[in-house]
C-alpha cells in the first residue's frame, strides 16, 4: 500500500474510535444476535414470553442464528410498525428454539464414592448420616455438555468446557466462576480429585480463550467475571494431591487472569501524598444483562442514553462482584430514588474482599514460582503482595473502626457500614498482624452480627437485596470461619468453632423442615431459606453443600447435631434449674411423699 493510503486508513480508523468514543457507546454483553443484542432480544423479553428472563437466553436454537434471524425479520417486515404481538413472538419461540438447558445432561462423577474417609471422623452420628446426604448431592448437580455445543457453539448460549461439570442447582443450570471455589473444596472433601481437577481445567481453558473467567457459562456472561478465586482453586487442588506437573503446565494461565484484573480492573488512589494501586470490579458493557433484561430496562427508564448505559455497566459490575445486589454498592444517603438498585454504583469503590482475594493470588503465585523455581518471578510477586498490604493499609484499613474498609473513591471516604467482607483479609492473611486480628475480633464482637442463632448476616441494613440482613451466605460464613480458625488467638478459634456449630445445626434443621440445601438462609426466626432480590431462592444448593462439608471436615470431630438450645452451657444452666426446684419441691409439697409414690 502506498504511504498516502496508509493515512487515509488511520485516518478513518481514528474517527471510528473517536466517533464511538463520542456517543460513549459500550459494547454489549456479548456480540451475538439472539442472545445479547438485538430486536428478537428485545420484543422477546419485553413480551414477557417467560416467568424468569433468563429462561429464553438459556434456550438452544433448532437452526443457525443467521437463518433465524433472517426469519424474524421477514417477519418484522411483514408486520405493520414491525412489533410482533405476544403470540407471534411465542410461536416463533417455539418454533425456533429448544427448551431452556437441553444441552446439559445428567452426569454422574466416576469418582464419587459412598465411603468417603470424612464419614469416618464425624462423631455424631446424624451429623455423620448427613454428611452422607451431602456426598450424595455431588450426583445430582453433576452436568455433562452436550457434544454438539463444542461443534455448533453458535447455537447455543452454553460456553463449551472440556470437561463435565458441577452446577449451584434451581435456575443456575449451568457452572459459575466463584461458586466453583466452595463447590471445589467440598468435592476435595469428598475425595473426588479427578472431577475437581476437571472444573479447574475448565476454567484454565476459559482464561486461555478470553483472556478471563467469565461469571457463568453463558454467552451473556462472557464480558464480565466474578471474584478471581482459580489460583486458590489450584492451591485446594494442590494441598490435596501435590500435582506439581499439573501446576507446571498451566502455572502460565494463572499468571494470565492475575494480569487480566491488573491491565482491565485497577484504579490509582492518592492518599497521604502517595499512590496506591488497587483492583476494583469494572464491567464496560452499556446494555441490559439479557438474563434480567426487563429489570435493567425498567430501572434506566426515563434516563438519558448516556446515564442508561452507565447504570447498565454499573449493574453488571455488581454482577462481576457476586454480590448482587447489595447496599454495599448504593450510593450514600440511598434511598434517594425510587428503586435504590438505580443508586448503584460499584465502580467507583475500592472493595476490600476483592483485594483481600487478589493479595492471596500474588501470595500463591509467588509461593508456586518459587516451588516450580523460578526464582525471579517468585520475587516479582512477592515484591506485588508486599505492595498490596501496604494499600490494604493506606487506603482501606480504618484504625477508628478497628477493620478494612470499603474505599469510596470518588467520594474519597470510606463506607462505614459493616460487611462480612470487611473482615476478608484475615481469611486472605493480607495485611495482618496479631494486634490488628484482635482489633478485628472486638469490631465483630462489638457489632450486632453475633446476635443472630442462624449464622452471620451479610450486613446489618435491611434493604430488600440479597446480598444485605437478614440474609446469610455460606461462603461468608465460611470466609470468616476460617480466617478465625487461622488466627493465635484463642478467642478467634473458639468463636470460629462456635460459628461452624450454628451454621450446621441451622442447615441441618432447614434440610429436615424444608428438604433440602439452599443458596442462602434467613439469620431471623427459627430458620428457614433467605429471600429478597431478583427471583425466589433455590435449591441445590453448590457452595453450601461445599462450604457445610468443609465444615465437617474442619470440626467433625468435636460437632453436635443438638440444637443451639441444647449446648453444653445451656445444659449445664438447665441441670442447675432442675437440681434447685428438685430441692426444694419437698418444701413445696409439704413432707407428705409425691403424689405419684402412690
Ligand atoms: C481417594 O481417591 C483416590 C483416587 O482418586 C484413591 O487412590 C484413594 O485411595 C482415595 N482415598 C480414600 C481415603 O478413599
Ligand atoms: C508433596 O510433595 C513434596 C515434594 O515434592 C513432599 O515434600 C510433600 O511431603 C508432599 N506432600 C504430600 C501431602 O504428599
Ligand atoms: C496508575 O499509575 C501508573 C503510574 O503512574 C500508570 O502507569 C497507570 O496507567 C495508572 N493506572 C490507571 C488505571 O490509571
Amino acid at each position: 500500500m502506498p504511504a498516502p493510503v496508509w493515512w487515509v486508513f488511520l485516518l478513518m480508523c481514528a474517527a471510528l474510535e473517536g466517533w464511538q468514543a463520542m456517543a460513549g457507546s459500550l459494547p454489549p454483553p456479548c456480540d451475538s444476535h439472539i442472545y445479547c443484542t438485538g430486536e428478537l432480544l428485545r420484543q422477546v423479553q419485553r413480551a414477557r414470553l417467560f416467568r424468569d428472563d433468563k429462561d429464553f437466553v438459556d434456550m438452544p436454537l433448532r437452526s443457525n442464528p443467521d437463518v433465524v434471524l433472517k426469519q424474524f425479520e421477514e417477519l418484522m417486515n411483514a408486520t405493520p410498525g414491525g412489533a410482533l404481538s405476544k403470540l407471534q413472538l411465542a410461536q416463533f419461540v417455539e418454533a425456533h428454539f429448544f427448551p431452556p438447558g437441553q444441552e446439559l445432561e445428567s452426569w454422574t462423577p466416576p469418582d464419587w464414592t459412598d465411603s468417603i474417609p470424612l464419614l469416618k471422623r464425624i462423631s455424631d452420628e446424624k451429623l455423620r448420616f448427613w454428611a452422607r446426604v451431602l456426598n450424595a448431592k455431588w450426583k445430582e448437580l453433576g452436568r455433562r455438555v452436550n457434544p454438539d455445543v463444542q461443534t455448533s457453539p453458535w447455537r447455543y448460549s452454553l460456553i463449551y468446557v472440556p470437561n463435565p461439570v458441577i452446577v449451584p442447582g434451581g435456575r443456575f443450570r449451568e457452572y459459575y466462576y466463584w461458586d466453583s471455589f466452595w463447590i471445589l473444596g467440598g468435592l476435595l472433601v469428598s475425595n473426588m480429585t479427578a472431577t475437581a481437577k476437571g472444573l479447574i481445567q475448565n476454567f484454565l481453558y476459559l482464561v486461555s480463550k478470553f483472556g478471563h473467567v467469565p461469571n457463568g457459562g453463558r454467552v451473556y456472561y462472557e464480558r464480565r467475571s466474578q471474584p478471581p478465586l482459580l489460583t486458590l482453586m489450584m492451591e485446594s487442588y494442590l494441598s490435596h494431591t501435590n500435582d506439581t506437573e499439573f501446576l507446571r503446565k498451566n502455572i502460565h494461565l494463572l499468571e494470565a487472569e492475575y494480569h487480566f484484573w491488573q491491565d482491565h480492573r485497577t484504579v490509582n488512589i492518592s492518599v497521604g501524598g502517595k499512590q496506591y494501586s488497587l483492583n476494583h470490579y469494572n464491567v464496560q458493557v452499556g446494555e441490559p444483562r439479557p438474563e434480567s433484561y426487563m429489570k435493567d430496562v425498567e430501572l434506566a427508564m426515563g434516563l438519558e442514553e448516556e446515564a442508561q448505559q452507565s447504570l447498565w455497566a454499573e449493574l453488571q459490575s455488581a454482577a462481576e462482584s457476586g454480590w448482587d445486589f447489595s447496599s454495599r454498592w448504593f450510593l450514600p444517603g440511598f434511598p434517594s430514588l425510587q428503586d435504590p438498585l438505580q443508586d448503584t454504583q460499584v465502580r467507583g469503590i475500592v472493595p476490600v474482599d476483592l483485594n483481600a482475594i487478589l493479595c492471596k493470588v500474588e501470595q500463591l503465585l509467588a509461593t508456586f514460582y518459587q516451588v516450580l523455581g523460578h526464582g525471579e518471578k517468585a520475587s516479582r510477586f512477592w515484591a506485588a503482595r508486599r505492595q498490596r498490604g501496604a494499600a490494604l493499609t493506606a487506603v482501606l484499613w480504618n484504625e477508628e473502626a478497628g477493620v478494612w474498609l470499603d474505599y469510596r473513591f470518588l467520594h474519597q471516604r470510606h463506607n462505614p457500614a459493616f460487611y462480612l467482607s470487611n473482615i476478608s483479609p484475615l481469611w486472605a492473611e493480607c495485611d495482618v498482624d496479631l494486634p490488628r486480628a484482635e482489633k478485628v475480633l472486638s469490631y465483630l464482637e462489638e457489632s450486632s452480627a453475633l446476635s443472630y442463632a442462624n449464622g452471620l448476616p451479610t450486613s446489618l441494613t435491611r434493604t430488600g437485596q440479597q446480598w444485605d440482613f437478614p440474609n446469610a451466605w455460606a461462603p461468608l460464613q465460611h470466609m470468616v470461619i476460617i480466617g478465625l480458625a487461622k488466627s493465635s488467638s484463642p478467642r478467634a478459634r473458639e468463636l470460629a468453632f462456635s460459628l461452624a456449630q450454628r451454621w450446621l445445626q441451622m442447615n441441618l434443621a432447614v434440610y429436615k423442615k424444608h428438604g433440602g440445601m439452599f443458596e442462602k438462609y434467613d439469620v431471623e426466626g427459627d430458620g428457614k431459606p433467605g429471600g429478597g432480590g431478583e427471583y425466589p431462592v433455590q435449591e441445590g444448593f453448590g457452595w453450601t453443600n461445599g462450604v457445610a462439608l468443609q465444615l465437617l471436615d474442619l470440626y467433625g470431630e468435636q460437632l453436635t447435631a443438638a440444637s443451639a438450645l441444647c449446648s453444653p452451657t445451656w445444659l449445664c444452666i438447665g441441670a442447675c434449674l432442675i437440681l434447685i426446684l428438685v430441692s426444694q419441691l419437698p418444701g413445696l409439697l409439704g413432707d407428705g411423699p409425691f403424689p405419684w409414690e402412690g
